[in-house]
């Protein structure tokens, strides 16, 4: 038997022969496609000098189809863990130049071994992603190795944060480990994700697409919301990643840490009592209040291109990271659709996995109408933004800034969803439906008979506005707990937060909930 220190002399003899991972040949064309090496990648995402390597020494035992002779210690997948901002890290990449990157049985096993170290450690996995998928010599036992993976991304969520970042190709069943997980970030000209590839959709349906129409990284961001963040290039999406863990525990049992600021907790700012138009058609761009009121101006935007019209992202106050989330009546006016509705649910679970208090702006009219969303399953959609908000148990602050309209009003973080503090500022018009559309129902009789239909209408509407628009009654029930100036809602929330910061709330005994999906 070989001593390890043989093994190891051995590694490094071939390591140098080969000029690492696949050769020297493959790494330039690695290079040449503007990526980095897989080592390159974990040594960027990592705190200097901080990972550790696991089963540097592992190699695939396949003899068919030549891959004997084709063997590399490490076997095309690189694992261990290191520190981000200091906190531990388990981190898996991927190396295109073993094979393609392709997932073989032992190549599996690796990763799985850092998640279930992950998960008993209570700490994240970050997974580099660059292959072509299972390794084809390999048959089921590739296959069986996703499934391995599949199974630990499944037990994984809600317990660590997980993250996928696609910096290469990520093919076939292989999309799913990264579906499972919390987040996908994409880089630039350089990733890609399908199911089924051109060829395939080619052959089968008739269909001439490109790679990059298909599942290139505007796609994924702006069409299917697949992935989460766009990444220039490698370097931008490492720190990205980086940047991101900053928001989030460890796990599922501890709180999100706090972070040192400098802009104080009882600032106030003028300009936001009249960034909000009174006039409940005037568009503007909700974002502007998000960036005036968290800590330093920072807002780490999450699904930036996908479903503009709901906004959601990391943000601090008073150093806690806190979720938002936030109708942009710059967008549809700020419906709610189905796309939009998704990405809220979604957002608001990982926050309330991970103890990640919620903080909502609320300017919405509605549900976008329309035969397009009723047939693509607004119901069953809309119900899941719903579901997400009514079971969030984390500390739920909510501001109404205008319009809170119809059903839109209830999904919203809502008191009725047990929020906690819930604010509205004097713009606030809280009702079924617009003053418009209600006339023409109430009305609609007297209006057919009226002489002067025209006059009629209008004196309705003023009275419907009047009696509506306005957070007063809300606040005479209790739905809202405080009619405030839009310059104080900085202060108001950080004390909000401040309050809730012990928050204990339980549910009615259950396996689990049945969300819509
Ligand atoms: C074994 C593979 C491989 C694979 C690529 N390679 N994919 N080896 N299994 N799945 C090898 C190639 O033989 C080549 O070896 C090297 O990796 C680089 O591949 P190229 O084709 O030269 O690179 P490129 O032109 O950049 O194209 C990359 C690619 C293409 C688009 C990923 O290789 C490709 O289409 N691969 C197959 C993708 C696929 O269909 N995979 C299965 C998906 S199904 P050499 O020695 O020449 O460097 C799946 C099931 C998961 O994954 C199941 C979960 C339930």
């Amino acid at each position: 038997m070989m001593t390890i220190q043989r093994k190891l002399e051995e590694l490094h003899r071939r390591n140098e022969e080969a000029g690492r991972g696949g050769g020297k040949e493959r790494q330039a064309r690695q290079k040449a496609a503007g990526k980095l090496s897989a080592r390159e990648r974990l040594e960027l995402l990592l705190d200097e000098g901080s990972f550790e390597e696991i089963d540097k020494l592992v190699e695939h035992r396949c003899q068919d189809f030549g891959l004997a002779e084709q063997r590399v210690p490490g076997d095309g997948v690189i694992c261990g863990y290191g520190r981000i901002n200091g906190r531990l890290t388990y981190v898996f990449a991927q190396d295109f130049t073993v094979l393609g990157g392709s997932l073989s049985e032992a190549n599996a096993a690796k990763i799985c071994k850092v998640m279930d170290l992950a998960l008993k450690v209570g700490a994240p996995v970050v997974g580099l992603n660059d292959s072509g998928g299972a390794r084809i010599q390999e048959g089921v036992a590739s296959l069986a190795g996703y499934a391995d993976i599949f199974l630990r991304n499944t037990l994984a969520s809600g317990v660590i944060p997980q993250v996928s970042a696609i910096l290469g190709p990520c093919a076939g069943g292989a999309v799913y480990s990264p579906a499972i997980t919390d987040f996908i970030l994409m880089t630039d000209k350089t990733s890609s994700m399908f199911v089924t590839g051109p060829d395939v959709i080619r052959t089968v349906m008739h269909q001439d697409v490109t790679k990059e129409e298909l599942g290139g990284p505007l796609t994924h961001n702006r069409v299917s919301g697949v992935a989460h963040f766009l990444a220039s290039d490698d370097a931008d999406c490492l720190a990205l990643i980086r940047e991101l863990l900053s928001f989030m525990p460890q796990n599922n049992h501890e709180d999100p840490p706090r972070a040192e600021t400098g802009d104080a907790a009882d600032r106030q700012d003028e300009l936001l009592d009249t960034l909000v138009p009174a006039e409940s058609d005037q568009p503007y761009d909700i974002k502007e209040v998000i960036d005036r009121v968290v800590d330093d101006g920072y807002f780490l935007e999450v699904q930036e291109h996908f479903a503009k019209n709901l906004v959601v992202g990391f943000a601090r106050l008073g150093g806690r990271s806190v979720g938002i989330v936030a109708n942009q009546p710059e967008v549809l006016a700020g419906c709610l659709d189905i796309s939009a509705s998704a990405k809220g649910a979604r957002f608001v679970r990982f926050c309330d996995a991970f103890n990640i208090p919620l903080v909502t702006f609320v300017d919405v009219p509605g549900f976008l109408p329309g035969t397009e969303q009723e047939f693509g399953g607004i119901i069953r959609h809309g119900a899941k933004l719903l579901f997400a908000f009514a079971e969030a148990t984390v500390p739920k602050v909510t501001v109404i800034a205008r319009k809170a309209y119809g059903g839109a009003y209830c999904v919203m973080a809502s008191k009725h969803l047990r929020t906690d503090v819930n604010f509205a500022y004097p713009t606030a018009e809280i009702a079924v439906m617009g003053p418009d559309g209600a006339v023409n129902i109430v009305y609609r009789r007297d209006l057919e008979q009226a002489a002067d239909a025209g006059s009629l209408r209008k004196t309705k509407v003023e009275e419907f506005r009047r009696r509506f628009a306005n957070p007063y009654i809300a606040a005479e029930r209790g739905y809202v707990d405080a009619v405030i100036l839009p310059r104080e809602t900085r202060p108001r929330l950080i004390a909000a937060l401040r309050m809730l910061d012990t928050k204990r709330e339980t549910f009615p005994p259950k396996k689990h909930g049945n969300i819509p999906l």
